[in-house]
């Protein structure tokens, strides 16, 4: 059989390497070049306090007036994090006075900070780069391949990572939206002692967030002998910086999580630790501010309804995400609460 002419071969090459090159600019375009929209300049109603807005001091970073935010931000959940500042600013009455501090891997940093800074001109933020690697090591396997990302652990080391000035922050997730001014959350009262509030769910099965191994050894369910334990949700936090700072509590839940390395006594990945070092005793905080598993779980990502009751907050917590399902068509009812937040600019690659 004689062979083809060489030219062919050239041809069915050039067409692979096309193709190839569209499939990269396609995922290069859906992970790392995302570009969002400019959100409006917000501005304080009348009845605001003016913080110093001097960009180069760091007497705006540490103002008590301010409304201190802490959120992570990595190239995958971009989309949600910009949604919920956006989210957050919308519902504000004093929206010049929220101060954002966010943590992002030490490669990634200056790239997302641009991309916030593109978006949202006017927001006063921090971006504090977090060295992956310290914490790596630490994490164990969980049920859930997303739950193990180093970054989702940066909420246990906040104390460490932000100006020793700043006392009280509102940590918030990324895959959340706010529907009323975080200001009230945040002005949650911690009362004399306690380090954190959030919404406690007493009726959940608090049995069910450790393993058999775990409740079978004395020594370490002894840990909530004494304590009325609730779970609660870590996407949603008000945090006394300083409280935790005092009582070192990335320490304590670094040896829970050590510990975790050697024998299994929790199946989920960053919040387990924080039950074992916090549940029982943390402040309380209306439902209506995290109405949080609209994500489905762990699994499959089914659609979820809501909670009965008032929303200020919702939380797209387990395996869906509003942004894939949207992206995908297969939309859940409640995934257009948060449409209206996504500032991702519409892009087409094949015209550009
Ligand atoms: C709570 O969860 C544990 C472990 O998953 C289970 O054995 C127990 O039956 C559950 N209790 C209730 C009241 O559902």
């Amino acid at each position: 059989m004689p062979r083809p002419p060489p030219h062919h071969h050239h041809h069915l090459s050039l067409f692979i390497l096309l193709l190839l090159l569209l499939v990269l600019s396609f995922t290069s375009n859906a992970t790392t070049t995302q570009q969002f929209r400019e959100a409006p300049k917000f501005y304080n109603s009348p009845t605001c306090t003016s913080i110093p807005t001097i960009i180069t001091t760091t007497t705006e970073l540490c103002s008590d007036e301010a409304v201190h935010v802490a959120m992570t931000l990595d190239a995958t959940y971009l989309r949600g994090s910009v949604a919920a500042i956006f989210s957050v600013l919308q519902h504000s009455s004093c929206p010049e006075n929220i101060v954002f501090h966010f943590v992002s891997s030490s490669s990634s940093s200056d790239v997302l900070r641009s991309t916030i800074s593109n978006s949202f001109p006017y927001l006063k933020f921090r971006v504090y780069p977090f060295d992956e690697s310290a914490v790596s090591g630490l994490i164990s396997t969980s049920i859930r391949a997303a739950l193990d990302c180093p970054l989702n652990y940066a909420r246990n080391y906040l104390a460490n990572l932000l100006p020793i000035c700043v006392r009280r922050i509102v940590y918030l997730d990324s895959d959340l939206v706010l529907v009323d001014d975080i200001a009230k959350l945040a002005a949650t009262p911690l009362g004399d002692r306690a380090v954190l509030a959030a919404p406690e769910y007493c009726n959940a099965n608090f049995t069910s967030y450790f393993t058999p191994t775990f409740w079978s050894n004395p020594s370490l369910s002894l840990t909530f002998a004494g304590r009325d334990s609730c779970y609660f949700n870590t996407g949603v936090m008000v945090i006394d910086l300083q409280r935790w700072r005092d009582g070192d509590y990335t320490t304590k839940i670094v040896e829970w999580m050590e510990l975790q390395k050697r024998m299994r006594i929790y199946e989920l990945g960053s919040l387990p630790p924080f039950l074992l070092v916090f549940a029982g005793n943390i402040a309380p905080v209306d439902h209506r501010w995290n109405q949080h598993g609209l994500g489905g779980d762990n699994f499959r990502g089914l659609c979820r309804d809501l909670h009965p009751g008032p929303v200020s907050l919702l939380h797209w917590s387990g395996k869906g995400k509003p942004w894939v399902r949207l992206d995908a068509s297969r939309p859940c009812p409640l995934d257009a609460l948060w449409a209206p937040y996504d500032l991702l600019q519409t892009q087409f690659p094949l015209e550009s």
